[in-house]
C-alpha cells in the first residue's frame, strides 16, 4: 500500500511538472512574441517528454516492466510478494522440523534426564581459569561483570507484528545494556530440543556460564519483558551471599501458589550452586510425556496452578519449596524493586508516574520492568486479546524510549505514537548540557 501511495505522489508530481508555464512577453513585438510562443511551448514539450521519461523511469522501479501494462499493477504485485513470503516461512518451517542429527555429539546418558556432564568443581575451575586470564576479570572497578541474556525462537513469528515488537523488545534491551555497561546475548537456537518452550533458558543459561566464565551473573530476560525505568540499576551488592535473585513474594510462597515467583526476568550467579540448581530443575522440562507428566504433579501440589505441561516458574517454585529446602538459603526473593513488573497494573499508570516522578526508583512508582505476561505476541494464542496487548507494549516501549530520547533532544508524540518531536532547541554549545541529559550521569546524581 506504501508503494502505491508513493507510486500515485510520483505520477501527479510528473504531470504537475508539465504544465506550461506563464510567458511574460509582454508588449514585445509581435513576431518576437510568436518565436518566443513557439520556443516555449517547444520548451514545454520536452519538459513534457522528459517528464514522461522520468516517470516511466520510475514506474518501472516501483512496480517493475513485467506488470506495467497490467490493470492493478500494485496489488498484483503485492500478491506475488504475500505469496513469495509464504513460500519462504513456510520453507524455513519445514527446515525447522527436521530430524536430530547431532546425536554424535551427545554422551551417553543413564534414564534420567540432564543438561549435560556433571560438573562437579566449577568454583575452583573457574577461580583458576580467571587467574591464568586477567584480561577477562569477573569484576570491574568492583563492580561484577553482567551478561543479560534473552532471545526467541528460530523462525518466524506467526504474525509479521509479533517480530516487530521482538524487534522493539531487543531495542530497548540494546538501549538499557549499553548505557549500564552490561553485555547481552541474543539466542535464536535451540541448544536442546527436548527442553523447548520456555524450558530452553536452562540449557542456554548453563551453556553460557561455562563458555563464559569471566561473566558473574547471568542475567535471564523473557522477550516479551521491557525495561521501563532506563535509569534504575540492580544494587548487586546487596546480594553478595545470594545466588539466585528473583522477583517474588515470601508469602505466596510459603501458601505454595505457582505465582510466588516470576522467571521471566532472574538473575543467576555463574559458580557450581547454580550449575547443581539448573541441574535439578530442568529433569521436569522434556517435551513429551515428561513434561505432561509433571505438569500434573505440579498442579497436585501448587496452589491456583491449572493443569497444563510443566513450565519452568511452577517448577522452580516446586524444587525450591517441596522437594528440597536446602536451596533457599541462597535465594533472595525481590520485591523491593519491580525486577518483574506484572503490565496490567502498570501500563495505565505512565502518564500519572510521569507527572508524579522520575526514572530511578524502579517500582510501583516508577516500575524497572513491564513484563508482558500471557500476551505472547509471537504465537497465536495469547491470554488477553491481542489488541489490547499491542497496544500496551507499544505505551511501554515509547515510555521507556523517551528516556533514551531525552539525550538527543527528542520524545515521541505521545505514549502510543512511533514518532517522536523535539523537546529542545539546538545549540551551538552541546557539552554545557550533555551531563544534565545523560542517563549515565544521572545514576551517579539521580535527578
Ligand atoms: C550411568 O549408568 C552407569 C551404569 O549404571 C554408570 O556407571 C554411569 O556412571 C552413569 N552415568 C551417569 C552420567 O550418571
Ligand atoms: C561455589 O560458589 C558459590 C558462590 O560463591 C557458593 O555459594 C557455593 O557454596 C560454592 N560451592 C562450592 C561447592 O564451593
Ligand atoms: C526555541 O527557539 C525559539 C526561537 O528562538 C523560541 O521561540 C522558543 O521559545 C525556543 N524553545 C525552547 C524550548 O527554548
Amino acid at each position: 500500500m506504501v508503494q502505491f501511495t508513493a507510486l500515485k505522489r510520483l505520477t501527479s508530481a510528473g504531470a504537475g511538472a508539465t504544465l506550461p508555464t506563464s510567458t511574460n512577453d509582454g508588449a514585445g513585438a509581435r513576431s518576437v512574441s510568436r518565436r518566443r510562443r513557439v520556443a516555449n511551448s517547444f520548451i514545454n514539450i520536452r519538459l513534457t517528454i522528459l517528464c514522461g521519461i522520468v516517470t516511466i523511469l520510475v514506474l518501472r522501479g516501483t512496480i517493475g516492466l513485467n506488470n506495467f501494462s497490467s490493470n492493478s499493477p500494485s496489488l498484483d504485485q503485492n500478491q506475488k510478494l504475500v505469496e513469495e513470503t509464504n513460500r519462504i516461512i513456510a520453507q524455513i518451517r519445514y527446515d525447522d522440523n527436521d530430524n536430530d542429527d547431532d546425536d554424535n555429539f551427545k554422551y551417553p546418558q543413564n534414564s534420567s534426564y540432564s543438561l549435560g556432564p556433571k560438573i562437579n568443581n566449577w568454583n575452583s575451575t573457574r577461580k583458576t581459569w580467571l587467574h591464568g586470564n586477567p584480561r577477562f576479570p569477573s569484576y570491574i572497578n568492583g563492580k561484577p561483570r553482567v551478561l543479560l541474556v534473552t532471545g526467541s525462537p528460530p523462525s518466524p513469528c506467526d504474525n509479521s507484528i509479533g517480530d516487530y515488537y521482538l524487534l522493539k523488545s531487543i531495542k530497548n534491551k540494546i538501549d538499557y545494556c549499553r548505557i549500564h555497561n552490561i553485555e547481552i546475548v541474543y539466542n535464536m537456537a535451540h541448544f536442546d530440543k527436548k527442553l523447548s518452550g520456555y524450558w530452553s533458558k536452562l540449557p542456554l543459561i548453563r551453556k553460557l556460564m561455562i563458555s563464559h566464565p569471566e561473566i558473574e551473573w547471568i542475567w535471564w530476560m523473557d522477550s516479551d519483558a521491557m525495561f521501563t525505568d532506563m535509569v534504575f540499576e540492580i544494587p548487586l551488592s546487596k546480594y553478595n551471599e545470594k545466588n539466585l535473585i528473583i522477583h517474588g513474594y515470601p508469602e505466596l510462597l510459603n501458601e505454595k501458589s505457582w505465582v510466588a515467583l516470576n522467571t521471566g526476568s532472574f538473575l543467576l550467579r555463574n559458580c557450581q550452586w547454580s550449575l547443581d540448581l539448573l541441574d535439578s530443575w530442568a529433569p521436569m522440562g522434556p517435551k513429551g510425556k515428561i513434561r505432561d507428566d509433571a505438569g500434573k504433579i505440579l498442579s497436585a501440589n501448587l496452589k491456583g496452578r491449572p493443569n497444563f505441561e510443566a513450565d519452568d516458574q511452577s517448577a522452580l517454585i516446586y524444587m525450591l519449596i517441596l522437594r528440597n529446602n536446602k536451596w533457599m538459603e541462597k535465594v533472595f526473593v525481590e520485591n523491593s524493586y519491580y525486577l518483574h513488573g506484572y503490565w496490567a497494573g502498570l501500563v495505565d499508570r505512565y502518564e500519572e508516574m510521569i507527572q508524579k516522578y522520575h526514572p530511578g526508583f524502579g517500582d510501583e512508582r516508577w516500575p524497572f520492568v513491564t513484563h508482558f505476561v500471557g500476551c505472547k505476541p509471537c504465537g497465536s494464542y495469547g491470554d488477553y486479546p491481542v489488541e489490547k496487548c499491542l497496544k500496551s507494549m507499544e505505551r511501554a516501549f515509547n515510555f521507556a524510549d523517551n528516556q533514551v530520547l531525552k539525550l538527543y533532544g527528542f520524545k515521541h508524540r505521545g505514549l502510543s505514537s512511533p514518532n517522536v518531536k523535539r523537546i529542545r532547541n539546538e545549540t551551538f554549545r552541546p557539552l554545557e548540557f550533555v551531563n544534565g541529559f545523560d542517563i549515565r550521569h544521572s545514576t551517579l546524581f539521580r535527578f
